[in-house]
């Protein structure tokens, strides 16, 4: 079976100090309900790795990063190299968020290279994927979603495959409060693994985690995480205030 990750996306919030704190009181939460059976993860802008690292020690909560670069240094103004992300403790990286994709230039291509470079770096991939809602509409949300998940996984063995994460948002539920339904999230989460099933094999296929994500809150939580093929989220605005995101990471605690 897998276990359930619930994986919080920060975005661009949040300082070091702020984060410290919100690491404190979630931890203090986890503790208090002893959770277990999850997996938690935040991660917060680049500023504040170090720092959630240091607050979160010894407890179950992870640390992930929201980029890379694929390149290990060089002269790459503003950029940070997967071994960079590694030394500040992180294990964990994002690629490929849709808003990478959309307003910063990542492709399949680029979010390969950096696929790579993580699991060079000792760092576990995140690769989001996903459909805009033209893209739905149109009815090619599972061509466009093998494509994706080709092109962004290319050369990635089964072994690797295994130990991947991939999310699943749809980028019309991303920030929008429309989330997709239970049964829209188990079609394309099914999808997926079928998918990864015939290119990886049905043993990769069935380690690897795939997270629903876009407007994921604690009362959607439940009825998403049902579904067989859902394991776990990544949430945004809702990872943001440590209360509602522990009442998601309770809420995955059922499955
Ligand atoms: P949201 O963001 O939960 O605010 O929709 C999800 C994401 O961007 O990963």
């Amino acid at each position: 079976m897998r276990t359930p990750l619930i994986a919080g996306n920060f975005k661009m919030f949040k300082t070091a100090a702020e984060t410290v704190t919100y690491v404190k009181d979630l931890r203090g939460l986890i503790t208090a309900s002893k959770v277990f059976g999850v997996d938690v993860v935040i991660a917060p802008p680049f500023t504040s790795l170090s720092a959630a690292v240091d607050a979160a020690a010894g407890s179950v909560i992870g640390v992930a990063a929201q980029n890379l670069h694929w390149e290990r240094e060089g002269a790459f103004t503003g950029e940070v190299s997967a071994a960079m992300v590694h030394a500040t403790g992180a294990r964990l990286v994002i690629i490929g968020h849709s808003e990478r994709r959309t307003l910063f230039g990542d492709t399949n291509e680029t979010v390969n290279k950096k696929t790579h470079a993580a699991i060079t770096g000792g760092l576990v991939p995140i690769v989001c994927v996903g459909e805009t809602l033209d893209q739905r509409d149109r009815n090619e949300t599972m061509a466009v979603l093998d494509k994706q998940i080709k092109e962004s996984l290319d050369r990635v063995t089964g072994e690797q495959l295994s130990r991947i994460v991939i999310a699943y948002e749809p980028v019309w539920a991303i920030g929008t409060g429309r989330n997709a339904t239970p049964a829209q999230a188990g079609e394309a989460h099914f999808h997926i693994r079928q998918r990864l099933k015939q290119w990886f094999g049905l043993d990769a296929s069935e380690k690897c985690r795939v997270l629903y994500g876009g407007s994921v809150k604690p009362d959607n939580i439940a009825k998403l995480i049902a579904e067989p093929d859902v394991d776990g989220a990544l949430v945004g605005g809702a990872s943001l205030d440590p209360k509602s995101f522990f009442a998601i990471i309770t809420g995955a605690a059922a499955k």
